[in-house]
C-alpha cells in the first residue's frame, strides 16, 4: 500500500499519482465522520495543530481548524496582527516557539512565495501550506480533486477549464499539477496578460477565448481576480474583464450537460461568476467547502496521526479500515 512519506504538505508539484490517491481515499474514510451523530474521533487525541496566517482567510483557517478538532486535537491561531510576528519575529522563530510549547504541526499562510518551503527546512515539526503567495494551496487542489470525483466517479480522462486569474493564481496551480498527474487535460483560460508564458511545455492547453475554452468540458473552475497581488494593470477594467471572461448562465446553458462549476472562493459575484451560476445546481461551490474539512482532516492524519500508531505498533490498524476512525 502507498505510504505518505514526506514529513510536510508543501505542493503537488512531484507528488505522486499514488500519494494524491491515498489523500482522496483517506478523505472519504474522513467524510464518513461528517455524517455521524456525533461527528469527532480521538484520532488525533493529545495532538496540537497551530494556524499560522500571515493573510486573511475564511474557509481554510476555519476547516483546518475544523479537521483538527474533528479529530480531538487542540488548535492554537495565530494571526499576525495579534502576535509578535508585528515585531519582527520570524518565521520559524514562530514557528519553532510554537513547537516547544507542543505543536505537533503548523498550517501555514503567507503571501511570499516558498515561504513554507523554508519554514519546512527551519522546523522539525510538519508543515502544511495553506497557501504561499501565487506559488500553490495544495489542500484546495485536492479538495477541488476529491469534489469532482465525488460527482465523476475518477478524474482520469476529463477535461478541466481553470479561467481567470492564473498567473497570480495559486489554486490554479496546484490544480495543474494535480490534474495532470491524475491524466485529466488541463485548459487555461484567459487574457494573455494573466496567463504565465511557457505553461504549454508542462502540458496545459491555453485559451484565450472562454466559449471555445468551455466546449466539452466536464469541469469550469472559476477563479476570482487577485487585484492585491497585481503591481500593474492587467486589462482595462474589470467591467470589461467581466464581459469577456464572467461566466454568465447563457454560457453555462452552452456547456455541456452536467458540466460542475467550482469556484474556490471567496467568490466576486457579477464579476468573474453571475449569481444566477453561482447558486445554480451545476455549481458545487459549497460542498468544495464541506469536502475540505475531510481533505484537511486525511492531510492532518497522515502527516502526524499515524506516528500514535507506530507508538503502538502491536495496535496498527489498517489506513482505510473505518474502525480507525470510530468513536
Ligand atoms: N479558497 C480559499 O483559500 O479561501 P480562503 O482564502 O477563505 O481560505
Amino acid at each position: 500500500m502507498t505510504e505518505w512519506l514526506r514529513k510536510d504538505c508543501l505542493g503537488l508539484r512531484g507528488v505522486s499519482r499514488e500519494e494524491i490517491e491515498l489523500v482522496l481515499d483517506t478523505a472519504r474514510s474522513m467524510k464518513e465522520i461528517h455524517t455521524r451523530t456525533v461527528k469527532k474521533v480521538p484520532t488525533l487525541r493529545g495532538k496540537i495543530v497551530a494556524n499560522l496566517f500571515y493573510e486573511p482567510s475564511t474557509r481554510t483557517r476555519t476547516s483546518f481548524e475544523l479537521a483538527a478538532t474533528r479529530l480531538s486535537a487542540d488548535v492554537i491561531n495565530i494571526t499576525t496582527a495579534q502576535s509578535s510576528v508585528v515585531k519582527g519575529e520570524t518565521v520559524p522563530d514562530t514557528a519553532n516557539n510554537l513547537r516547544v510549547m507542543g505543536a505537533d504541526a503548523v498550517v501555514i499562510r503567507h503571501n511570499i512565495s516558498g515561504t513554507p518551503h523554508f519554514l519546512a527546512k527551519n522546523t522539525s515539526i510538519p508543515v502544511l501550506n495553506a497557501g504561499d503567495g501565487t506559488n500553490e494551496h495544495p489542500s484546495q487542489a485536492l479538495l477541488d480533486m476529491f469534489t469532482i470525483r465525488e460527482h465523476k466517479g475518477c478524474i482520469e480522462g476529463l477535461t478541466v477549464a481553470i479561467v481567470g486569474d492564473i498567473l497570480h493564481g495559486r489554486v490554479a496551480r496546484s490544480n495543474m499539477w494535480g490534474l495532470l498527474t491524475l491524466g485529466a487535460k488541463v485548459r487555461f483560460v484567459g487574457p494573455p496578460t494573466l496567463i504565465p508564458p511557457g505553461v504549454q511545455d508542462l502540458g496545459v492547453e491555453v485559451y484565450h477565448d472562454l466559449d471555445k475554452a468551455i466546449e466539452g468540458v466536464d469541469v469550469i473552475n472559476l477563479l476570482r481576480i487577485q487585484r492585491e497581488r497585481m503591481t500593474g494593470n492587467f486589462f482595462p477594467s474589470l467591467q470589461e474583464y467581466s464581459r469577456i471572461y464572467g461566466m454568465t448562465m447563457e454560457r453555462l446553458k452552452r456547456a455541456k450537460p452536467g458540466v460542475l462549476i467550482m469556484h474556490p472562493g471567496p467568490m466576486n459575484r457579477g464579476i468573474e461568476i453571475m449569481s444566477e451560476v453561482a447558486d445554480s445546481e451545476s455549481s458545487v461551490i459549497l460542498e468544495q467547502v464541506t469536502n475540505g474539512i475531510a481533505v484537511r482532516m486525511a492531510l492532518l492524519y497522515l502527516l502526524i496521526g499515524r506516528e500514535i500508531e507506530s507508538d503502538k505498533p502491536h495496535e496498527k490498524k489498517d489506513l482505510h479500515t473505518p474502525t480507525l476512525f470510530e468513536n
